[in-house]
């Protein structure tokens, strides 16, 4: 037996598969961070359970490293290919609403995706976010809100969406900087608007080895026509989401399950003459309102909590608190 201050560390010789999880865990719990011994307890439980459960072959091991490898090789700066494997697989749909748990009249949030930049242009209220040539013109109008309905003024809005070949800037080799996307900051009513173009559905990256597991799972890499929105402003909890048109024909198979019933909007078509001079659109353009309904960091840490411990009864766990957030006890 080894002891160091944190734990006593039995012998680690002969180790079967009955006690192979028992003492990983025990050596794993030399860390002093709470947090990072209880993810790694879970973590070791139910990947080893995941083999034992799965009688896990060695080829089949050997199959999943080889693919982590490649998923490593493809990733740049323009591509990660860890954050498509964790939205084919649901895990960060997951991981998003329970981090940012939504009170029933605020907006939903969903997947932010590998293709927002850092390196967006701030545009003025009415400009276009995106270069001529890149789609059918669409109108964007929009009010951010609290949940008590009133304006929020001098959140900055980052948008991003692909051109008309469902390609973002950075999927192209000769990119010289960002297009179709750009910050706005709402104004004193809460409200922004701009041009963009028409979105239209796309294939998630699928030359790389997520497309080849979907292609092996039977599932198309579609994503239904959508533009990303992420709204930020000191109190209030960061919303990443996106609008998805209606009647897209990928609207209930998303490849990432993004879509939810109440990002789902109609687009109209400018129809007047008070909207064309207004905004500088023409008639015919597409025309697309909504409004935001952002929640403050205090509701959301509310409700993030409420939501924990709900989730654990559910799952019939007594729930501990570790690091201010209920998790399962481990007794
Ligand atoms: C996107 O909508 O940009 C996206 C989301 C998940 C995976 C790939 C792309
Ligand atoms: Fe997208």
């Amino acid at each position: 037996m080894l002891t160091n201050e944190n734990v006593t560390i039995p012998s680690l010789k002969d180790l079967t598969d009955d006690n192979i999880t028992e003492n990983t865990i025990i050596v794993n719990n030399q860390t002093s961070d709470p947090r990072l011994k209880y993810i790694f307890n879970r973590l070791v439980t139910h990947l080893h359970d995941f083999a034992r459960e799965t009688r896990l072959s060695t080829d089949e091991w050997m199959s999943a490293i080889m693919f982590l490898t490649q998923c490593g090789q493809i990733c740049s700066s323009t591509r990660q290919e860890f954050i498509l494997l964790s939205d084919v697989l649901g895990l960060s749909c997951l991981v998003d609403v329970m981090n940012h748990p939504k009170p029933p009249n605020a907006t939903n949030g969903t997947v932010l995706g590998p293709f927002h930049t850092q390196d967006a242009h701030e545009f003025k209220i009415g400009d276009s976010i995106c270069s001529s040539g890149k789609g059918e013109t669409c109108l964007v109008r929009c009010t951010v809100r609290d949940t008590s309905g009133i304006p929020i003024e001098g959140v900055s809005v980052d948008i991003w969406e692909t051109d008309d070949t469902g390609h973002y800037d950075t999927q192209y080799d000769d990119r010289t900087g960002p297009d179709c996307r750009g910050i706005l900051k709402s104004n004193k009513n809460g409200k922004i608007w701009f041009k963009a173009i028409r979105p239209v559905p796309y294939p998630i990256p699928h030359d790389g080895p997520v497309g080849k597991l979907l292609d092996k799972l039977g599932r198309h890499p579609y994503r239904p026509s959508h533009m990303h929105f992420m709204f930020h402003k000191p109190g209030y909890d960061a919303l990443v989401t996106s609008l998805y048109l209606k009647g897209d024909p990928y609207e209930t198979t998303d490849a990432v399950f993004g879509v939810k019933s109440s990002l789902i909007c109609e687009l109209q078509k400018v129809s007047n003459s008070n909207i064309t001079s207004e905004y500088g659109v023409d008639i015919d353009d597409w025309l697309l309102d909504y409004d935001f309904v952002l929640v403050s960091d205090q509701e959301a840490k509310k409700l993030k909590i409420q939501n924990a411990e709900k989730a654990l009864n559910n799952l019939g766990l007594n729930p501990i608190m570790v690091n201010g957030l209920p998790v399962a006890s481990l007794d």
